[in-house]
């Protein structure tokens, strides 16, 4: 434990002298945490993952704006972002980073909107490069523990008819389909398919979110622990 710290030490030394503000403010977030992370590991409690889930900063946007274009067709311009950080006070947007690189890379997002009981899903992309790892499964997974935070009692998303990966990863979490959207998408007027999930409180719902809990802790060990939704 002592040698981790001195480590993180140097680390921070070196950043001090090197790094601009921004950089090693993010930095620093990150070195605190591990070395948290390395407290509880030590002691046996948490493995520390390489990855982790955290609030979406405006500081991401940059980050954010690459993963949306290679994802998305006609996706959001990082303007749309920074105006649902300032303005959207029903939205909740959370980051995916790898925390094995300095400065941590983000790999992907999610968010959703807290209406009245319903959190309505708007988004959830991972970089394509880190794609079939269980990392969409992971921002799906905070996605419904945010909503159930806030007090939400279900979930519901849009998704286009031809997304067969978005739509296989949403049935694994409960969403089932209720309806379509015609003509939904203004690009080449796909079709929607309107899904929704069980009551989060209800019995089937809750025994498919532990099976994926630790599905998803087999996999990615420390990453549901580690992660941070306090805001966002
Ligand atoms: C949808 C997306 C987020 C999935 O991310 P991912 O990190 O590859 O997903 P995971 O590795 O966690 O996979 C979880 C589950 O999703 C489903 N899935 C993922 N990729 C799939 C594919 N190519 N075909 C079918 N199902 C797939 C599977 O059910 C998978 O579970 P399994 O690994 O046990 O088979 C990713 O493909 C993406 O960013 N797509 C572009 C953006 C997008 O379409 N977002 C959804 C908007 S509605």
């Amino acid at each position: 434990m002592a040698k981790t710290s001195a480590r993180t030490d140097e680390s921070r030394g070196f950043l001090a002298a090197w790094w601009p503000d921004q950089a090693r403010d993010a930095t620093q977030s990150v070195l605190v945490r591990y070395d948290r992370a390395m407290t509880k590991h030590s002691a046996g409690q948490v493995p520390v993952a390489a990855v982790r889930v955290r609030p979406m900063a405006e500081r991401d946007l940059g980050a954010v704006a690459v993963v949306e274009r290679a994802s998305f067709a006609n996706g959001w311009p990082a303007t749309a972002f920074a105006h649902e950080l300032a303005n959207n006070g029903l939205a909740r947007y959370v980051v995916l980073e790898r925390t094995d690189e300095l400065p941590p890379q983000i790999i992907g997002f999610a968010g959703l909107w807290l209406m009245v009981d319903e959190a309505h899903v708007v988004t959830v992309a991972v970089a394509p490069a880190e794609r079939g790892k269980g990392y969409g499964r992971l921002l799906v997974h905070a996605l419904v523990l945010l909503a159930e935070a806030a007090g939400m009692n279900e979930a519901t998303l849009e998704c286009r008819v031809s997304n067969t990966p978005a739509r296989g990863l949403y049935r694994e979490y409960g969403f089932y389909e209720v309806g379509t959207r015609k003509a939904y998408y203004a690009d080449n007027r796909e079709d929607a398919v309107i899904m929704t999930t069980e009551a989060f409180a209800s019995a089937p719902f809750r025994t498919r979110i532990e099976a994926l809990e630790q599905k998803l802790e087999a996999l990615l060990p420390g990453a549901i622990a580690g992660m941070d939704l306090a805001a966002g």
